[in-house]
């Protein structure tokens, strides 16, 4: 018996819903999990690194601390994984390798996780519940979570828009681009922060997308702080506007931007975006359906 288990990328934030709303997307991972005698991870996508050290690994990790943490022990297998997800670009590569580790401890301890469980583990590790959310449940998430590690997540999907996302050849750590924001904001700062986040959160359940890439250039909580660290922040809101966006923002802690844009010029508006910067890798997406999803496959 193997399994398959797909999981979402997502971009978070969306502008000023920093650290609560997630948007899983259509790029994805992929592991297919084999119980052998012994431990084996192998790598299929070009873009992933060839050596391998298991205890290091991310997916085993967060399998074994899993296991760990419901007290059992963790049978060994085989995963092969491919990923669409590119490594601290900002599109919750280690927040889906996250939520599919959790999946492995889960069909190899027959923990019988809950939908809720996944939502708390894979936020709590995450340390904010936007990126794992999405990628649990994938469409639109928006989501507190109690200092204990409770996550609260209203999910909205049918999230029928179109996202382009501008990817750099370059990475940035989550880690850096949190170290430079600020501990903290007076009121009247706070405040507009807020009513800003409040207003993208409140034309996203209206499904207003002008409105939407309105408020996702409105950020007050971590873009106006990041964007020295971001290639082209300026210039890719200034010409993705002018080629028709109807806004664009970093695309969780960057160094990706991403940009919501109507349904009618997706073609038009990713070849000129194309041209305008020729380094990138421009992708069009659409908000994943579905989110984290376990099949069974016939044993290869
Ligand atoms: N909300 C997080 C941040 C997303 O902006 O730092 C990246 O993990």
């Amino acid at each position: 018996m193997s399994w398959r288990i797909v999981v979402p990328g997502s971009t978070a934030n969306l502008g000023p819903g920093f650290d609560s709303i997630g948007l899983g997307l259509s790029l994805y991972l992929q592991l297919d999990v084999t119980p052998q005698d012994t431990w084996e991870i192998v790598h299929l996508s070009e873009h992933l690194p060839q050596n391998i050290v298991i205890e290091e690994h991310l997916i085993y990790c967060i399998a074994k601390q899993v296991a760990d943490q419901y007290n059992k022990p963790l049978p060994s297998c085989k995963i092969e994984m491919s990923s669409e997800l590119p490594f601290a670009r900002g599109l919750g590569s280690s927040a889906a390798a996250i939520v599919a580790g959790i999946e492995v401890a889960n069909l190899l301890c027959d923990l019988n996780l809950t939908t809720q469980d996944r939502l708390n583990i894979s936020s709590q590790i995450e340390g904010h519940p936007d990126n794992a959310t999405a990628s649990v449940l994938g469409g639109l998430t928006i989501s507190s979570m109690t200092k204990d590690g409770i996550v609260d997540t209203l999910h909205v999907n049918n999230v029928d828009a179109s996202f382009v996302v501008f990817i750099p050849n370059v990475e940035l750590k989550t880690s850096e681009a949190r170290g430079v924001l600020p501990e903290q904001f007076d009121r009247p700062y706070a405040v507009e922060a807020s009513a800003n986040a409040n207003m993208l959160a409140a034309s996203l359940m209206a499904r207003d997308f002008k409105r939407v890439g309105h408020y996702m250039e409105q950020d007050r909580f971590h873009e106006p702080y990041r964007a020295k660290l971001i290639p082209n922040y300026a210039d890719i809101r200034t010409a993705a506007k002018e080629a028709g966006a109807y806004g664009t923002a970093l695309s969780g802690a960057g160094p990706t931007m991403i940009s919501i844009i109507p349904t009618s010029i997706e073609e038009s508006f990713v070849e000129a975006m194309k041209q305008r910067f020729p380094s990138y890798d421009i992708v069009l997406t659409k908000a994943d359906e579905q989110g984290v999803q376990v099949t069974s496959i016939a044993a290869v």
